[in-house]
């Protein structure tokens, strides 16, 4: 394949959590809905450990009003770690939301003008090298995780990636939507080019039923194109849109991820989330088991 000694490596990854959250009222009146918990962790949590696991070191966050607690979540927490220490317990459940002095960087986004101006936002902190971007709102699950896989495809073909699945054809004009090219032989099977990019198309123009499942590896070229891109989908600055001019020029490739993704950003999403993991913990299988059964008779 290509020469993988040149890439640059991806260290830094951009987290837009400025969205009000307005699905999840008045749950998210004055919580950040990235701080609902899917049984014990946080959303955004479940986030940053994928990008961990990826390798990635900084974490920058698009935050706006009210998002305060996302930032508090991954400080040193003085008071209660004393408390705990003082009371002999261990702080190891607190390890996941630890990151090295340095490594987190929040930016605002001061008006919800839309993603692609969110991840502009960040562009002074991104500078000039590649970065992942994640949504929160979708929870990849899968060993490995789904940027680990991602920067797996990325050493092999260099530019820019974008994680996609399928979906109902009913369901793809709610996202970002691919024209998929040709399969690359290698990874077995799961990279694509993308040769085509539609934000949020009706049904009958949609180009594939593969969507953007909220995983990016992007060039920085991405923030100069922002800094030019008009309004496009639902009155938004569109990252889909951005990306769509840069295929051709750089190349796009679709990472199809081996794992699974609930859509937390609907109700039904989080829900199927919360119970698919607690049936899975080991801590607590059994009885959620038990648990379900009797509910559902
Ligand atoms: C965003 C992206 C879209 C992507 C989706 C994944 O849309 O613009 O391309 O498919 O996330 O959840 P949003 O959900 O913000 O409308």
């Amino acid at each position: 394949m290509t020469d993988k000694t040149v890439r640059k490596p991806i260290r830094k990854a951009v987290f837009p959590v400025a969205g009000l959250g307005t699905r999840f009222l008045p749950a998210t009146k004055a919580i950040p809905k990235e701080m609902l918990p899917i049984i014990d962790r946080p959303l955004i949590q479940y986030a940053v450990d994928e990008a961990r696991e990826a390798g990635i070191e900084q974490m920058i966050f698009v935050t706006g009003r009210g998002k305060t607690s996302i930032v508090e979540h991954f400080d040193v927490a003085y008071e209660l770690e004393a408390t705990m220490r003082d009371r002999a317990k261990t702080l190891d459940v607190l390890e996941p939301t630890r990151l090295k002095p340095g490594n987190l960087v929040t930016v605002r986004q001061q008006v919800p003008l839309g993603l692609g101006h969110a991840i502009w936002c960040a562009r002074g902190i991104v500078g000039d090298e590649p970065f992942a971007i994640f949504l929160p709102d979708e929870l990849m699950i899968g060993e490995p995780g789904c940027m680990k896989q991602m920067v797996e495809a990325y050493n092999e073909v260099g530019g820019n990636l974008i994680s996609v699945l399928e979906v109902p054809e009913d369901e793809v004009s709610s996202y970002g939507v691919i024209a998929p090219g040709k399969t690359l032989d290698i990874m077995g099977g799961a990279l694509t080019e993308v040769t085509g990019l539609v934000e949020k198309p009706r049904r009958e123009e949609a180009p594939s039923n593969l969507i953007i499942s909220g995983r990016y590896i992007l060039q920085p070229e991405v923030m100069r194109t922002l800094e030019g891109q008009e309004k496009g989908a639902g009155g938004e600055i569109q990252l889909t849109d951005a990306m769509a001019k840069m295929i051709g020029t750089q190349p796009f490739h679709a990472v199809t991820f081996a794992g699974r993704r609930f859509d937390c950003g609907s109700k039904i999403g989080f829900v199927e989330a919360t119970l698919a993991l607690a049936l899975e913990r080991p801590d607590m299988a059994d009885e959620v088991r038990a648990m379900v059964k009797r509910l559902v008779g």
